[in-house]
């Protein structure tokens, strides 16, 4: 009998200009790491080394290629904390505030995905947006059918994405199709845990609505979920405007707050996202740093729907930090790449009389995210250890951007340049798991699934 061979090693090179955080800016000084021609080497989907280029060089094992990237910026591959695939049909729909734009293009958008044929189609699209606009990794909603999130995961699984998302729970205050029950939720939801959480790069989020859509069972229910699994997440939407605050305190005129709707049913911990959370209290702040919970900015959204202007600063306030990542909230939203997304949070933050500068803005879309996700061990930076999620910027990506970037003297103005005018078009390669999944320059699709997998 022979001795069983030795798997070999996938290897990868890719040399260029590199930038990556390493802690949180809006705590500490110095977190942005810099190389001007870094080498990274990459084997079996994770990061082996990176350092300057002549220094790393006699790294690299004999035969492997090393992919140039001139006249671009390295990244860490961009996170989305907070995104509605289903919602890409109904993306850019007219004149609506959030309760009527939910039941007027949302609530029909999201009927149509009964047919499997059709959350199949819309999933393939999505993962091709994003893949092409530089995201690696979202945090996402799928409907309250359990198809949507087959048809998710699935795609995921051929791209070997690290992604989240999770069955939708609604069980009130929508057209009938759009309905389950707190028991029918729980046993869906518990049907796709047992087949997605964990496998390969795939994590459950347990997804109530908003406190509107569903009763005090159903949310107690989510948060049975979350205490029979480990490591499962839970989304919802919090304090997006004060019409909907109105609605859910007479929906439980019982609780102290909104964010208490959540907490009494067990639905505030450390892998808990509140997309929004523009009108929040000092006190929810205070009962998110202590939980350890994350919420999500979603400037284009918040734009979009006239929601309000989220308050970063505070969120972010040393004294007792929350955890905050960057969200597209497409279809509120109007944009799926987040160096667009980044543009409107520096306008928010001027609109409130405040200053987002790139490292804080580039930490959000990366490490930050990673932070509120708590997966800051394995994603959201360049460095050795961290599974190879990276995306390629294309410095001269628009006759503009090349014009611009020349006079740029700093990787802060950089980086600045590049999330003010910088867009899908930007997007020059995205790295999943150590491959190239997206290549503007190769013949053909840009796109295509990688050969092999990472496991966990
Ligand atoms: N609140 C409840 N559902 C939604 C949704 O789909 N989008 C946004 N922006 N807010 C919500
Ligand atoms: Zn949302």
């Amino acid at each position: 009998m022979s001795a069983p061979v030795e798997p070999t090693p996938r290897r990868r090179a890719l040399r260029g200009r590199m930038a990556s955080l390493t802690g949180n800016p809006f705590l500490a000084e110095g977190c942005l790491d810099h190389l001007e021609d870094a080498l990274i080497l990459i084997e079996d989907g994770r990061i082996a080394a990176v350092g300057p280029y002549a220094e790393t060089l006699g790294q690299v094992p004999a035969g492997v290629a090393v992919e140039h990237y001139e006249n671009a910026l390295i990244l860490p591959g961009l996170i989305d904390t907070h995104v509605h695939y289903p919602q890409l049909q109904m993306i850019a729909s007219y004149g609506e505030q959030l309760l009527t734009w939910l039941t007027k293009y949302t609530f029909p958008a999201e009927l149509e995905f009964a047919d499997q044929a059709h959350a199949e189609r819309v999933a393939k699209l999505f993962f091709r947006e994003i893949l092409g606009a530089g995201t690696t990794t979202a945090l996402v909603y799928c409907t309250v059918h359990p198809g949507s999130v087959e048809a998710f995961f699935a795609e995921s699984e051929r791209f070997n994405t690290r992604m989240i998302a999770g069955k939708v729970l609604m069980d009130r205050n929508a057209p009938a199709g759009l309905l389950d029950t707190a028991q029918r939720g729980y046993d869906e939801s518990q049907a796709l845990i047992a087949r997605w959480h964990g496998r390969g790069r795939q994590l459950y989020a347990v997804t109530p609505r908003f406190a509107a859509s569903c009763t005090p069972p159903q949310l107690d229910a989510a948060g049975v979920l979350l205490k029979e699994h480990d490591g499962l997440f839970l989304q919802t939407h919090l304090c997006e405007t004060t019409d909907e605050i109105a609605w859910v305190m007479d929906l439980f005129p019982d609780r102290a707050s909104y964010l208490d709707v959540y907490a009494q049913a067990g639905l505030v911990g450390p892998r808990s996202v509140f997309g929004h959370a523009i009108h929040v209290t000092e006190e929810d702040f205070c009962t998110c740093h202590a939980a350890g919970a994350a919420v999500a900015h979603c400037p284009t959204s918040n734009g979009f729907l006239g929601s309000g202007l989220f308050r970063l600063y505070d969120a972010l306030d040393p004294k007792r930090p929350v955890r905050v990542g960057l969200g597209s909230d497409v279809g509120a939203g109007t944009t799926l790449s987040l160096l667009k997304t980044l543009s409107d949070a520096y306008k928010v933050a001027a609109l409130r009389g405040t200053k987002l500068d790139a490292p804080r803005a580039f930490w959000l879309a990366t490490l930050g995210g990673a932070e509120a996700l708590r997966l800051d061990d394995r994603i959201g930076r360049i460095a050795p250890g961290y599974e190879a999620d990276l995306c390629v910027l294309d410095l001269a990506a628009t006759p503009l951007l090349g014009f611009r970037t020349q006079t740029c003297r700093s990787i802060e103005d950089l980086l600045f340049v590049l999330m003010t005018l910088g867009d899908h078009r930007t997007v020059r390669a995205t790295w999943v798991a150590g491959e190239c999944v997206y290549d503007t320059r190769r013949a053909g699709d840009p796109l295509r699934y990688p050969r092999s997998t990472l496991t966990d």
